[in-house]
Parts: structure tokens; sequence; C-alpha cells
């Protein structure tokens, strides 16, 4: 579904807000690193540490490298993350670069020296130098920000896996400052490089984290209802659960609430106001996927849309399925788990099909195409049309029993021209409901021929056959058959690419 576009005032806003956090995000990265890790001659990782291995091995100059790898990476980042990330991205290297170069210029003395605030305590100044670059890589990428260099790998990968940014940049890292030794041959060097990199890591993790925490309540009070309302009143969902108290063996309702955890304060403030005698846990939910928290970032199994259709008859799943199995995946009701009887108290084909692809996707959320058809006897009055399964008998599907009555029904009559219809509802996200119609007209005979088939087959000819629907192949009835007319309506609309 295309959402609406933002009012420009609000969007402007949030990029003014955005900009404003990487600036002071960068501003902090730069200072604990001219201040507390240059002066030290702490390093690294990141695209410089591998650009300046390079240079010692090879003599190749730091800057070529450190503008190819970004280069390579900024490509990278254009095709994966979008414009958006890499303009971001761009501002984000040239202000760190500009900042850095500030802040040396600020807090070098005459000589050029930078400053040695803690003396000659390196282990210091590498935990204060690393805590406040990870806080700043954290406030950088909450604003959908970025330092460049493996910062981008990071962001590529944290799009797909569920792994944590500060461990995607930790394990880059983790390679350079090793392979550093190769060139250095100084441990201390790498010690250092380390315990730096670890720390940044776990301050990044730590407050990206932070942000994103949720917490789930179980509320069990008497006042469930109002509780549930004022609850709802702030924006959030709860769920009533059924409960048995066990002890009394009492109906008990239990609401279920996930929240941010900068919610909860304001939950339980509700709570004491409305039931302070109330039963509550809560726990720290430790993902929470869905509406208004995180998307699962589990690869699909396949790259196929999925599409559900209504039936569970396997010979029309077969059909369907070598019709438009290239683009979609196909499932059945059974696929999807649906095994509830779907009503279909509908007075028209359409208005059947429409019952069950409008339940499908409203219990089970799929796209999804539903099939209703029946045969239509002109000197019937249209009869026995949507009760074509059900015509002799409630229980339905007796096929012998529905063709006795219509024969019955049919004697002495002249006219016995009929025709079978199906309609096909198509329902998704996209528009709305969608109907595909197939239609053949024929003669109802007054005995029947042919084993093939199913339904009132044997009793059909179509016009311009003598044989029955019973007598053809299943190849020779879909060919003209009113379902095989829909459905492929239905499949010249899926192609197109409409769906
Ligand atoms: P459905 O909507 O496809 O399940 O069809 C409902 C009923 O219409 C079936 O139980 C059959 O009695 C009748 N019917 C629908 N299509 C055919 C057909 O192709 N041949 C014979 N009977 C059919």
């Amino acid at each position: 579904m295309t959402l609406p576009i933002p009012p420009i005032s609000t969007s402007v806003k949030q990029e003014i807000h955005d900009y404003t956090l990487i600036t002071l995000a960068l501003c902090m990265y730069a200072f604990g690193l001219t201040c507390f890790m240059l002066p030290y001659q702490i390093t690294t990782g990141g695209v410089a540490g591998i650009s300046s291995i390079i240079y010692f091995a090879t003599g190749f100059e730091v800057q070529w490298t450190y503008l190819f790898i970004n280069v390579a990476f900024l490509v990278a980042a254009v095709i994966e993350l979008g414009w958006r990330f890499c303009i971001r991205t761009i501002y984000a290297v040239l202000m760190l670069t500009f900042i850095t170069w500030a802040f040396q210029r600020i807090f070098e003395d005459a000589e050029g020296n930078l400053p040695r605030w803690v003396g000659d305590e390196a282990f210091m100044a590498c935990v204060i130098g690393a805590i406040i670059e990870g806080a700043g890589l954290a406030i950088c990428f909450s604003a959908n920000g970025s330092t460049g260099g493996t910062d981008i790998i990071a962001a590529i990968v944290n799009k797909y896996k569920n792994i944590s940014l500060g461990n995607i940049i930790m394990f880059c890292d983790i390679i350079i400052i090793s392979s550093c030794y190769f060139v250095f041959h100084d441990p201390r060097r790498m010690v250092f490089g380390y315990v730096c990199l670890i720390l940044s890591a776990l301050t990044l993790d730590y407050m990206l984290n932070r942000r994103r925490q949720s917490v789930q309540f179980l509320i069990f009070s008497r006042n469930y209802r109002r509780l549930a309302d004022e609850i709802n009143s702030t924006g959030r969902g709860v769920t009533v659960l059924d409960g048995t108290g066990w002890y009394t063996k009492t109906e008990r309702k239990v609401l279920v609430v996930i929240a941010k955890k900068s919610e909860s304060m304001n939950i339980f403030r509700l709570i004491k106001y409305i039931d302070p005698y109330c039963f509550i846990s809560m726990s720290n939910a430790q993902g929470v996927y869905g509406e208004g928290f995180d998307k699962i970032k589990a690869k699909q199994l396949t790259n196929k849309h999925p599409l559900v259709f209504a039936t569970n008859n396997a010979h029309k799943l077969e059909e369907v399925r070598a019709m438009l199995g290239d683009l979609f995946e196909i499932r059945s009701l059974d696929d999807i788990n649906c095994h509830a009887e779907i009503p279909e108290t509908g007075n028209t084909f359409a208005e059947n099909a429409l019952l069950k692809a409008q339940y499908v996707k409203r219990f089970y959320g799929f796209d999804c195409f539903a099939d209703d058809s029946g045969l239509e006897v002109e000197a019937l009055g249209g009869a026995p049309g949507v009760h074509s399964a059900r015509y002799a008998s409630e229980e339905g599907h007796d096929a012998e029993a529905n063709m006795t009555k219509l024969l019955h029904e049919m004697e002495g009559k002249e006219n016995r021209r009929a025709n079978f219809r199906t309609v096909i509802a198509f329902v998704s996200d996209l528009h709305e409901p969608k109907f595909f119609e197939g239609r053949i007209e024929g003669q109802i005979l007054t005995e029947r021929r042919g084993e093939g088939g199913f339904g009132y087959d044997p009793l059909f000819v179509p016009d311009g056959y003598d044989i029955t629907f019973a007598e053809m192949t299943a190849e020779q009835k879909n060919a003209i058959s009113h379902r095989g007319q829909a459905m492929a309506s239905l499949v010249d609309y899926l192609n197109a690419g409409k769906a």
C-alpha cells in the first residue's frame, strides 16, 4: 500500500532534527578522537585503519585508499540503502573531516601538540575516548546517519539481519586491528585498539537498545474495561485474554500490553489511579516486531509474493499453481491453517466469492482470491444457482442426489438451456476487490452420460459439442469451462503486474 506523503513541514522539521543530531554526534566523535585517541596514539579500526596499514605495507598514500574504499562503500550504500542514507553519509564524512581539523586547531598548544588531559594514563584516555566515540556513533545512527567507512557495511548488514550494529562494526574492526600487527609489530597498540573497540561497541549497543527496549505487561484487574480504554487512549494497543482464577474458579480478564519502556511509567500511573490493588507483572520483551515496533529482518523463504486461493480442492490448486507459480506462491486454506467453515451466505456468486476472499484477508492477512460457481437453468429461473452444491440436501456436495433432483425438476420441460458460471473475487491491499467471470452455455440432458468430472457434469453438454463435460478429458473441459475462463482472466490480470 502506498503511504500518504507526510506534509512538507513535518519532513523538513524531521530533516533539521536529524542533521542537528548528526552534527552533535560528529562533534562528540571528533572530540573523543582529537582529545583522547590521537594524543595517546591509540589506533582503532575503520577505513582509516585499513588505509594506514596499506600505506605502511606498500607506500600507497593513505588518502587515496581512504577515498577508493569510501567511494566503493557509497556505491553499495546507494544501491542498498538509497540516496537519503548516502547524502547523510557524504555530509557526515565531510563534516567529520572539518570538525576533526577544527578541534585539533582549537585544542593544540603553541607547539601543535594535542592535550594529554589524563597525564600518562593512556588506558584512561582509551576508556574515556571510546565511550565518547561510541555515544557519538549511537546518536548518529539513531538519526539515520553514518560516519562512513565500516558503518556503511554495518548499516547494510543490519538492514537484512538482526545482528547488532556494534557487533558488525566490531567484527570488521577486529580484522583490521589484528592485521595491523603484521605491519606495526607493536602489540600494545593492538591491545589499546581492542579495548577501545569493545568499549565503543558496548556503548553504541547500550544507547541504541535503550531507546528500543520494550516491556510486556500482564494486568489482572477487576476494572479491566476502564484500564483497557485508558491505555488505548494513550495510543497503545491492549489485548484482553480470557482466564480463570483457579483458586476461586472464577472468570478473570487479563490485559496484555506491549509498550516501549519509556511508556511504562505512564502506564503504571494509570493503573495506580484506576485500580491501585490490581495484580500486574511487567517483564522485558526481548524482541517486539510488528506495528509500531521493529521490522522482522529474517529473509523470506521465497521471493514470490504469497497469494491464497481460498480452497482445499487439490485439483483446482494444481491448475492454478501451473498458471501462476512463476510469479506467486499459491497457498491453500490448509497451508495457512484455515480450517473454518467460511460462511457462504450471499445471494450471488460474486457475494459468496467475496465473502471467502475477505474472510482470509481479514483473519489471516494474505492477499486472496476465491471462486464460487454453479449451474443456472433457464426453465428453473436460474436455479440451482448459488445453491448448486446443496440443491438436494443441506449437507451438500452429494452430486448423485443433486442430479436426481435436477432431472426430476426438468421433467416435461421443453427448454433445456443452462449455463455454468464462475465468479472469482480477488482481494488485496492495493485496491478495491476485483471480480473475474467465466460462463459456458449448453443443454441439460434427460439422462446421465460419462464418468469424468464432478457435480452436474454428466448432464451438461456445452454448445458446439455433442459430448458432456463428464465425457471430456480434464484438459478439454478446462480449456472451455466457466472456471477455466474466469481463472484465465485472473491470471492475465496478475501476470500484467497489477496485483
Ligand atoms: P464451487 O463453487 O466451485 O464449489 O461449485 C459449487 C457447486 O456447483 C459444485 O458443488 C457443483 O455442484 C456445481 N459446479 C460448479 N462447477 C461445476 C462444474 O464444472 N461441473 C459440474 N458441476 C459444477
